[in-house]
């Protein structure tokens, strides 16, 4: 047997990202806008919505989605070729019943030298030590403004103090680094962005400011929204003194930043303005079994089915070399041809 996964592009894939439910208890105005403040932003700004009912979505019946047994043998296979990182995300994994049984069969597969899991944090604290004990290393947070109002409208739900509570929780238990995720929509929450620096220093935390990506339920994003990652990194260098930190990791997401003369870290993630896809190294299993070959893939490859009618582990070998192989080169955001995958971010994963 085949020992990696490659594309035809070149690139040797080592991160695997699981999506283990797509349900989730906010509705971030990025991912699934539900809250009347947010679809009144999007069709006041830009009307393109369907004006009549709200957006609705259905969640995946529990009977779809990949059992614990099923991600383990899908994560040792994908070991077997090469994968090195995990990271576990959803919709909300904290909302996968027992999730830390399945932290636990992960971090015993033999090569997986990464378990990460990125989270909305509002269950944090009464899941967080379990997790950590089942073998947890690292953890992201969504948090988008540290303004109570705000942070309500854009999740959906009046959340702050959990979330905030759950960062200093898991510093508290080891888990290095913390890192925290801030989508940053024009109009919304850009004015927080030297708040959020702030917080990252006095916490010494890892923040990163992500671009908006045409990945929300509502199909209502706008390059408009968009700000970019330089516009950021100016408004950043204005109010902090920075240093870059040089990375040793090309697959590197964010382009990050030290503080001349304090503790924390800042991150720019800048997928549109600044695309990284030529050193993409992820592939992508969604909560129902899909394989993704990238977060803007138009087709997807159905794991499940074969998992289900009795495929050897030979044969979900090949199949997921055949997949990888497949991967697409790059996004076409912006572009004429750019078409939005179908299902959001909270069933594809973060
Ligand atoms: P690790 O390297 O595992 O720590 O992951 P990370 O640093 O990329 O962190 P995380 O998983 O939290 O990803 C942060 C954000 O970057 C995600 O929520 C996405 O918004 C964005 N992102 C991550 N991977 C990709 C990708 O492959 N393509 C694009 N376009 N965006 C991505
Ligand atoms: N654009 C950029 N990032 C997104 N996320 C979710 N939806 C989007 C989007 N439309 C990211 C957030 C969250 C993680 C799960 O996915 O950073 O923390
Ligand atoms: Fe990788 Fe696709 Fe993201 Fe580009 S858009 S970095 S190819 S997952």
């Amino acid at each position: 047997r085949a020992k990696v996964l490659v594309d035809s592009h070149g690139r040797t894939l080592r991160d695997l990202r699981v999506s283990i439910t797509d349900r989730c208890n906010f509705r971030c105005m990025y991912c699934l806008p539900e809250t009347e403040a947010a679809q009144n932003f999007y069709r006041g700004r830009w009307a393109n919505l369907p004006n009549a009912n709200p957006i609705k979505w259905q969640w995946q019946p529990k009977s779809k989605l990949l059992t614990f047994e099923e991600i383990e043998r899908v994560v040792r296979i994908a070991a077997e070729l090469g994968i090195q990182k995990i990271r576990l995300t959803g919709g909300e994994p904290l909302l996968r019943k027992d999730v830390e049984q399945l932290v636990s069969l992960i971090a015993k597969v033999p090569g997986i030298e990464d378990l990460a899991m990125t989270t909305n944090g509002f269950l944090f604290p009464e899941k967080g030590k379990a997790l950590r004990d089942a073998g947890l290393k690292r953890i992201s947070f969504s948090l988008d403004s540290l303004d109570r109002a705000n942070f309500q409208k854009m999740t959906g739900r009046d959340g702050l103090t959990e979330v905030l509570e759950s960062i200093r929780f898991a510093q508290e238990l080891g888990m290095n680094p913390v890192k925290v995720n801030a989508v940053i929509i024009r109009g919304i929450n850009d004015h927080e962005i030297e708040a959020l620096a702030a917080f990252a220093r006095e916490r010494d935390l890892s923040m990163r400011f992500i671009e908006f990506m045409p990945l929300d339920s509502a199909h209502a994003w706008k390059k408009e929204f968009v700000m970019p990652g330089r516009e950021i990194l100016e408004r950043l260098q204005r109010s902090h003194q920075l240093q870059p930190i040089v990375s040793d990791n090309p697959a590197e997401t964010a382009r990050r930043w030290r503080f001349s003369d304090g503790r924390g870290e800042l991150g720019l993630i800048s997928p549109v303005s600044e695309p990284f896809c030529g050193h993409c190294n992820r592939l992508r299993l969604t909560a129902d079994g899909k394989i993704r070959t990238c977060l803007f893939s138009v087709t997807e490859h159905d794991l499940r089915e074969r998992l289900r009618s009795g495929a050897s582990d030979d044969e979900l070998n090949e199949y997921l070399q055949s997949v990888a192989w497949q991967k697409e080169d790059r996004h076409h955001i912006g572009e004429a041809d750019f078409v939005a995958p179908e299902r959001s971010m909270s069933c594809i994963g973060g």
